[in-house]
């Protein structure tokens, strides 16, 4: 069980969400109306006044549930007259942050808003999509810390290789600051139009590399693994290059459908963080949200 050292002489209050044990024994409560609507409730409320106050809550899975969950836990502290910084690794809907098609929801910008009005003073999160880099930022009306996992997944990467040079690379543009610090380069990814159907879902129309991979070692590494299309593709494309080991990371994996499958079968290994639970999460979090575990 995790004991935070300076809780007490600094007059900080740890609030843990029933869905982000790994931080410590959670202290709030989580039930279902008979009807389904979510129940709340933080026992500790009193204690928190006067306190600084960090709310470790996930926003996946079960994002427009988990994100409710928040929006009323918030709404609790407000009324209490408590503003917590709501400590969440993946911020949903961060990948709609532009519009394609006329009258779509600017829905990255509108979760932020939310969050920001409910009452966090700040999100601190992990490789959020939009930000592209490190450091704080305000969007949506909502301030976030942006953290990212670049470095711990490089370094968990070279310790599966031994002494072996690790060429590094991104699937994108998007995510070459994740690989820019690290000599890594990265490829060229086009998008296609909406898929037909419900799944609103734009395939990876291309991807192109504009340098050699012949012979070395490659660590491919991106903010999320969903579908796992890109990063297949980024696969696909450095074994046709002549690549020799094959390792894939990222910050957030969901590995939908049967895309962790492929990718172990294609790849020499494939790890992320835990910041969504799943079976090949195996960089900590909790190393890179350390300011705020003390
Ligand atoms: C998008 O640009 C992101 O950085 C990821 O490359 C993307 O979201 C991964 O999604 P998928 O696994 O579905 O290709």
């Amino acid at each position: 069980m995790k004991r935070f050292k300076h809780a007490e002489a600094y007059h900080i209050m740890y609030l843990i969400s029933p869905n982000f044990p790994e931080i410590a024994q959670p202290n709030i409560e989580f039930k279902t109306f008979p009807d389904g609507d979510s129940y709340v409730r933080i026992q500790s409320l009193a204690a928190c006044k006067g306190k600084d106050v960090s709310l470790f809550h996930r926003l996946y899975p079960d994002q427009n549930g988990a994100i409710f969950q928040a929006i009323l836990l918030l709404n609790v502290l407000k009324k209490g007259g408590v503003k917590p910084v709501l400590v969440s690794p993946y911020l949903p809907y961060s990948r709609q942050d532009k519009i394609f098609l006329e009258g779509e929801a600017l829905s990255a910008e509108i979760l932020c808003g939310l969050l920001a009005n409910a009452g966090a003073k700040k999100l601190v999160t992990l490789d959020c999509h939009f930000l592209k880099k490190e450091g704080e930022f305000v969007y949506g009306g909502l301030k976030i810390e942006n953290i990212s996992a670049n470095r711990l997944l490089i370094e968990h990467a070279k310790s599966k290789l031994g002494a072996e040079a690790l060429e590094i690379i991104s699937p994108d543009e998007g995510a070459n600051y994740l690989v820019s610090g690290f000599g890594g380069k990265s490829m060229k990814k086009v998008r296609g139009e909406y898929e037909k159907g419900k799944e609103a879902y734009r395939t990876v129309a291309s991807m192109e590399r504009s340098f050699e991979v012949k012979g070395k070692n490659v660590l491919i590494i991106d903010d999320m693994i969903s579908t796992g299309s890109t990063m297949i593709k980024a696969v696909e494309n450095v074994r046709k290059g002549g690549a020799k080991k094959v390792l894939c990371a990222a910050t957030h994996g969901f590995f939908l459908k049967d895309s962790l499958a492929k990718l172990k079968a294609m790849s020499d290994g494939v790890f992320t963080t835990n910041s969504i639970p799943n079976p090949v999460a195996e960089v900590d979090v909790r190393l890179l949200l350390k300011k705020y575990l003390e």
